[in-house]
């Protein structure tokens, strides 16, 4: 597949040291773009770049847009927010938690966009990825600030869009399940139930990004499924939480059986599925 909107474009990716970023700045090169290779962890960040043949811009994904143009030659055409953190807990999170999540997941792409804007709507051209997650669309057991700041992401990406489609920015939000990669294994019992039964590769988001690309589509949905929960959700949102409170019942289950080395009474079930 040839992505015309790729070919020779000077691309960032945020949180790009491993997963799914590390994923997306390896296919984008692979597509002829120039890629700033971007992460908190500047070793891994380096490696994924010389792997590829990228530019690196370590640090906080919040402040590097300056750099990130400067080390591209002077413009951006693609910037990726994917740095994420997979914040767990519920309101006795502590305020740190909460604000960490905030900061990263939601005010980091608010960051970006207002010093991209003003250069893209003078070109009437520029496209921001924003890797979301279905818990933007739907919910993730045991993690509210998770939760809630996706949920944010996914709410300015859609302002973002709407309110900037006319004038040649283009917007995607990037809503997977379960994938494969750090943050995954650091989810617990929560993502054993219902990210890892259907978990896919940080490949296959990539994929899905460029076909979401070259279809001009702002919700990129790398398990299709993700569209049929959403819209239940939507529709009747008592059964909706009917069943995704019998999951956080299962959940509960799993816990209390780990404490006891012991396996859950229930089958796993997946995000979003009346059960
Ligand atoms: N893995 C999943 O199941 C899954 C599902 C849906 C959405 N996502 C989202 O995908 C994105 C990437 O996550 P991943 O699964 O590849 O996780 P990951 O932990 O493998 O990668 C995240 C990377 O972001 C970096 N990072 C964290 N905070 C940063 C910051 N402030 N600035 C720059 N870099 C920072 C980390 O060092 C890490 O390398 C996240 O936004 C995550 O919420 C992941």
């Amino acid at each position: 597949m040839v992505v015309e909107a790729v070919r020779g474009a000077r691309v960032v990716v945020t949180g790009a040291g491993g997963g799914i970023g590390a994923a997306l700045a390896r296919r984008f090169a692979a597509e002829g773009a120039r890629v700033v290779v971007n992460d908190l962890d500047a070793d891994a960040a380096r490696t994924v770049a010389d792997e590829i043949g990228a530019a690196v811009v370590p640090g906080d994904a919040s402040g590097i847009v300056p750099a990130a143009r400067t080390a591209l030659g002077g413009g951006i055409d693609i910037f990726c927010a994917n740095a994420g953190v997979g914040t767990g807990g519920g309101p006795e999170a502590d305020d740190a938690a909460w604000e960490l999540a905030w900061d990263v997941n939601v005010m980091a792409h608010v960051r970006a966009a207002r010093a991209l804007l003003p250069g893209w709507l003078e070109r009437g051209e520029g496209r921001f990825v924003s890797t979301v997650s279905a818990a933007g669309l739907l919910t993730m057991i045991g993690a509210a600030p998770y939760s809630v700041t996706k949920h944010g992401a996914l709410a300015f990406a859609e302002w973002l869009s709407l309110t900037y489609r006319h004038r040649g920015i283009h917007v995607h939000a990037v809503c997977p399940q379960g994938v494969r990669t750090a943050m995954l294994r650091s989810t617990g019992a929560a993502g054993d139930l219902v990210l890892a039964p259907n978990a896919i590769e940080p490949e296959d988001v990539a994929e899905a990004v460029l076909d979401g690309i070259a279809a001009d589509r702002f919700l990129i949905l790398p398990h299709p499924e993700v569209a049929g929960y959403y819209a239940a959700r939507a529709a009747e949102p008592d059964r909706w939480l009917g069943g995704m409170n019998s999951l956080q019942r299962t959940y509960e289950e799993m816990q209390a059986a780990s404490e006891v080395g012991q396996a859950p009474a229930n089958t796993p079930a997946r995000e979003g599925e009346p059960a």
